[in-house]
């Protein structure tokens, strides 16, 4: 593949043009991010950390809460001051926020110097859109409102050599009040599961061992066969713990509406699929489910996690919740407190109600003051954190099989890598072990991970 970008690039500087890319947000803008990498490394680029001395700097966005909004506009300040010292460098932005009208007229009005705007639903052509640049030697913006086509067989350059990430669907239909991910990547498409199944085997010939297949709701994947049959997400399953080589599988997220008998059942009997699963609450109080469109109460929520353990003891348990949602009481929030306690979660993300434009709870007129959303989250952490650690000690003298995936981040002569439960652990050794799947005794059981010794 060639490019007019890196074609003159060469002419000019005789080197390979560097790359830097900065990807916020979810699992699938980080495989979004590789996609880049992939399709620009085929034309002849060159990834780099160091975003001084890049020649394009990317920026992949995300928009599901403010802070993460600041976090972009923060960078762009910064590549700001490179784009003055060298009108050459170029900036492109993509993810999320560019299915945002409001953030493309800012980008408009105020950063007249980003070079590239590209939204979620044409990723692929970033590359055709940097060499645009230097032939009509204009700003692009492409962006498409809804997805036309199910692009396969894209390239990509992946972040671990071990595991990987494997989209099976895009979108959401679900509309959770709070949510802005429907209105950012349009409604669920599913890729065919031939596709997937050649991605995955292809991912095994190259070294992966684990793959984490990614959807905003896996549950409510719909796949078809070529022979027309249909594919619902637990036959998917099944399909891919068959695939010679691959020894895990792991996905993200599901949606406890839709979690159903035959997933358990796939929990019980696909003896790859990682006993692990993120099953986001959100909230405690069935009012506040409500308001937020979930479509389960507490107590189905309950059932459902009872039904999982009952089928796979051993599974562990992880969650999202978002405090202060708009109207949420004292009581509502104790409900929280109490389902936690119920559920005691192996881990859980915790998040305070941000306000999205343009979904449905901002213009609900009850928001929440900062100051009791805090003191709120507070006393969630605390409760999340008391439970971690207790459930951790209790694997002191287990031993677990760990697939390793990187030098420790604290401690050079250690490493790290997880269970089959998705826990963290950290044990002496070095690079070696990268990529392999070890037994582990465990020594130590810490608030957010687990020390252990090879046996
Ligand atoms: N599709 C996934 C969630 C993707 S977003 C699912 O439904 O499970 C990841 C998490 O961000 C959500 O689970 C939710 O807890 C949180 N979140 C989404 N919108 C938010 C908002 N407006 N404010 C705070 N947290 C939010
Ligand atoms: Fe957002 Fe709800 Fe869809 Fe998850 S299921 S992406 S929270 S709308
Ligand atoms: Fe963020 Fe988009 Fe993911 S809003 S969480 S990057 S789907």
């Amino acid at each position: 593949m060639n490019s007019i970008f890196v074609d003159k690039f060469y002419e000019e500087n005789n080197r390979k043009p560097k790359v830097n890319i900065t990807t916020f947000g979810c699992q699938m803008n980080e495989h979004d991010s590789e996609i880049i990498m992939g399709l620009l490394s085929e034309r002849g680029y060159e990834a780099t950390e160091d975003r001084k001395n890049s020649d394009v700097a990317i920026i992949n966005t995300c928009s599901i809460r403010e802070n993460a909004d600041k976090r972009f506009f923060g960078t762009l300040g910064q590549l700001k001051k490179l784009k003055e010292n060298n009108p050459e460098f170029l900036v492109c932005v993509c993810g999320c926020m560019m299915q945002q009208q409001h953030i493309i007229d800012e980008l408009k009005n105020k950063y007249r110097w980003v070079d590239v705007i590209v939204g979620t639903h044409n990723l692929h052509n970033l590359p055709k859109l940097i060499d645009n640049i230097k032939s009509e030697k204009k700003k692009q913006i492409e962006i498409l409102p809804e997805a036309v086509e199910m692009i396969e067989d894209l390239p990509s350059k992946r972040l671990y050599a071990e595991k990987a990430l494997v989209n099976i669907m895009y979108g959401c239909n679900n509309f959770c009040t709070y949510c802005i991910v429907p209105y950012t990547r349009g409604r669920e498409r599913s890729r065919s599961p031939e596709a997937i199944l050649a991605e995955i085997k292809k991912l095994v010939a190259d070294g992966v061992r684990e793959v984490m297949l990614l959807g905003q709701n896996v549950n409510s994947y719909k796949g078809e066969l070529e022979d027309g049959s249909p594919c619902p997400f637990p036959k998917l399953i099944r399909l891919i713990d068959q695939v010679p080589g691959l020894e895990r599988i792991r996905f993200m997220t599901s949606h406890p509406k839709d979690m159903s008998d035959e997933l358990i059942l796939a929990f019980k009997e696909c003896h790859k699929l990682c006993k692990y699963v993120h099953l986001p609450v959100q909230a405690g109080s069935n009012e506040v489910l409500k308001r937020m469109n979930r479509k389960y109460t507490r107590e189905s929520y309950l059932t459902l996690v009872e039904k999982l353990r009952e089928a796979v003891p051993e599974i562990t348990i992880s969650t999202d919740i978002i405090v202060g949602f708009p109207g949420e009481t004292e009581e509502d929030f104790q409900e929280t407190l109490d389902l936690v306690r119920k559920v005691r979660y192996d881990s859980a993300f915790t998040f305070l109600y941000s306000i999205r434009k343009d979904t449905p709870a901002e213009k609900f007129t009850d928001q929440i003051p900062e100051d009791v959303k805090h003191e709120r989250f507070n006393r969630l952490v605390e409760l999340i954190n008391e439970i971690s650690g207790e459930k951790n000690k209790q694997y002191v003298g287990n031993v677990e099989e760990v697939l390793i995936e990187s030098i420790s981040k604290n401690n050079k002569k250690a490493v790290a890598g997880r269970t089959d439960g998705f826990k963290l652990v950290n044990l002496e050794g070095d690079e070696s072990l990268i990529g392999k799947i070890v037994k582990v005794e465990i020594t130590e059981g810490k608030t957010f991970s687990l020390e252990g010794k090879l046996i």
